[in-house]
This record gives structure tokens, C-alpha cells and sequence, in this order.
């Protein structure tokens, strides 16, 4: 069900493997609910985290995810890593290939990384976490599942995704993804905080936040990503939640049954008001977190799936 042998981007993916994924990341989803996740799809393989950004969510999602499967899972703790010895990316991956991983989740700081590792190691499916401002795969599907849960469709919506999208992966899976299924993304923000050129991604750019949200039946609020700026984006906090900080009055713009979507981790009274985030009305943050141990269950599922039928394919004696 899907053709590639790592999950690197949204790029690359086709619809049908978007739909296809989520639909096996639907019925985990229903099966954690009931209490029953526990399963023996990856029974046998070795899942390696390697977080060399920090991360709580992400990374507690994806041992989650492999610890449903019964995978083992092994977290490594990068930021006291022999990388920080000075070790290169192409050496850490030497190692790896000597320790046999299965399953290898990786999150970088530079955009590209993750690539890169994937391509040097051999026999191991690679699932990216977040590599810079590039792609955040995971992200978008967790946030198309909770949209198409709650909304019962993923085409023909509206979808404005605001605040910080010049530094966010996030928004550039989001836009990919939403762009495939054929959904109208709007980007909302101050012009310093949306990359130039963004006209061309097939989406409307709006700087007056009202306008943006117009009509949407998706509001996607992005933190700012204070580590990736060397100063100067926005005039103060304060300035910028008056301006783009999402409160019931602005969304109020939105249409009547519009959802509040936003990855984590928020910085409460700057990008959204903390009520609205909150509010088990509007509010799908709390699903979001849900959904993403889902989709990183289904991810690993597939991926597990055509590593076994490669190996399948040789012929192994001992
Ligand atoms: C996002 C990330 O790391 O890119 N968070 C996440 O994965 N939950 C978004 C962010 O850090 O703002």
C-alpha cells in the first residue's frame, strides 16, 4: 500500500497512499479506544528513536506506537550522544548499520538530514519526525485524520493555516497534503513570517487575519518558532497576539462549526487564547495527540510490511 520503503515526506506520497494510510491509522485509531492495542505486528523488529532536537511529544508518540505493535523500542538520547563528540551524520549511520535496526525514527534540526541518513543505511525503513523546516510527514497525517474524523471528508474544505509558516515543517507537509486531497489552503500571517514565492504552492496568502479566516472550515494555528529566528520577525509577543493570536473573536470569522487545530507545543496567550484552546467545542488539540499515535501505528505497520516482503525476497540461512 505504499510504495516507498521510508516515510520521508509528504512529497513523494501518491492520494491513494494518503488515503490508504489513513484508513489503516482509522481503524488503530478505533482500537485504542476500546483498549485492545495491543498487537504483534512488529513483534520480532527493533524500533530506534533518534531525536537529535528535543521533542516530548513526538517521540513519546512514536514509542507508544511501536510499543502497541510490540516492537522492541529503544530510545536513543541524542543530546548526549557521541554527535556532540563531533561525530558526523554519515559515521552515526555506520553505526547503526552495524546494530541492525528494523524501524529508525529520526527528528534533526537541519532540513535534509534525515534524507541523507537514509540513503547510507541498509536494511531499515526510516520514518521521518521532523528534519528542520522541511517536511513533518506524521504531522500532516495525524492533523488529515483528525480533520477527516471530524469533519467526515478530507477534499473540498477550507483550510487556513496561520502564524509562523515561513520556519514550519508543519505548514509545508499541511500545505502538500491538503493540496493532494484537494482542499483551498489559505496562509495567514505577518509577510516577514510567510516565505516569499508562497503564491506559487497553489494557496491564497492573507496578512489581515479576519479575511483569512472568512469562511474556513479548518483554523490551524502554528507556534512560533522562536529557535529558528534570529530576531526582528515580529515587532513583540504582545503586538503579535493582538494581531494574529487566535481568540473567539476572530474566529468568530470562520464558519459555525469551524475546528481549532494546533500541533503543540503552544505558547498560550501568543498564538491562541488559552480558553479557546480549551474549549472541547472548537478546540481538536486534545485528538490531535490521539490521532497521532494512530497514524505512527498504521506508518510503521506499512513500512514493516514491505521490509519483510524485501527480505522475504532473499533467501536467508543460518
Ligand atoms: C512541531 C514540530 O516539532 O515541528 N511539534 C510537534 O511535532 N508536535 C511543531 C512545533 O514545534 O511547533
Amino acid at each position: 500500500m505504499l510504495r516507498q520503503s521510508h516515510l520521508l515526506g509528504i512529497e513523494p506520497l501518491a492520494p491513494a497512499e494518503i488515503g490508504a494510510l489513513l484508513d489503516l491509522a482509522d481503524r488503530y485509531a478505533d482500537l485504542n479506544r476500546s483498549g485492545r492495542g495491543h498487537l504483534d505486528v512488529l513483534t520480532g523488529l527493533t524500533q530506534i528513536n533518534m531525536f537529535f532536537e528535543n521533542s516530548t511529544r513526538t517521540q513519546a508518540s512514536f514509542e507508544l506506537a511501536g510499543k502497541r505493535l510490540g516492537a522492541d523500542v529503544m530510545s536513543m538520547a541524542m543530546a548526549q550522544s557521541s554527535v556532540k563528540k563531533g561525530e558526523t551524520l554519515i559515521d552515526t549511520a555506520l553505526t547503526l548499520n552495524a546494530m541492525r535496526p528494523d524501524l529508525l525514527v529520526v527528528r534533526h534540526g537541519q532540513s535534509g538530514a534525515v534524507d541523507l541518513l537514509a540513503q547510507k543505511v541498509t536494511d531499515c525503513a526510516v520514518l521521518n519526525a521532523g528534519d528542520g523546516r522541511h517536511e513533518h510527514p506524521t504531522q500532516a497525517l495525524l492533523d488529515a485524520l483528525t480533520i477527516r474524523r471530524r469533519k467526515g471528508r478530507l477534499h473540498r474544505l477550507s483550510v487556513a493555516i496561520c502564524g509562523d509558516i515561513a520556519h514550519s515543517r508543519v505548514a509545508r507537509s499541511n500545505i502538500l497534503l491538503l493540496g493532494k486531497m484537494e482542499n483551498r489552503v489559505r496562509l495567514v500571517g505577518p509577510p516577514t513570517l510567510i516565505p516569499a514565492g508562497a503564491g506559487d504552492l497553489g494557496v491564497e496568502v492573507y496578512h489581515d487575519m479576519r479575511e483569512g479566516l472568512r469562511d474556513v472550515d479548518v483554523v490551524m494555528m502554528l507556534r512560533l518558532q522562536k529557535e529558528r529566528m534570529d530576531g526582528g520577525f515580529i515587532p513583540s509577543e504582545r503586538e503579535y497576539y493582538h494581531r494574529y493570536g487566535l481568540d473567539a473573536e476572530k474566529l468568530a470569522c470562520a464558519r459555525d462549526d469551524a475546528i481549532v487545530m494546533h500541533p503543540g507545543p503552544m505558547n498560550r496567550g501568543v498564538e491562541i487564547d488559552g480558553t479557546l484552546a480549551d474549549d472541547i467545542h472548537r478546540s481538536v488539540i486534545g485528538t490531535q495527540v490521539e490521532m497521532g499515535v494512530a497514524v505512527r501505528m498504521a506508518a510503521m505497520d506499512l513500512l514493516a510490511r514491505n521490509l519483510r516482503a524485501a527480505r522475504g525476497a532473499r533467501v536467508v540461512e543460518v
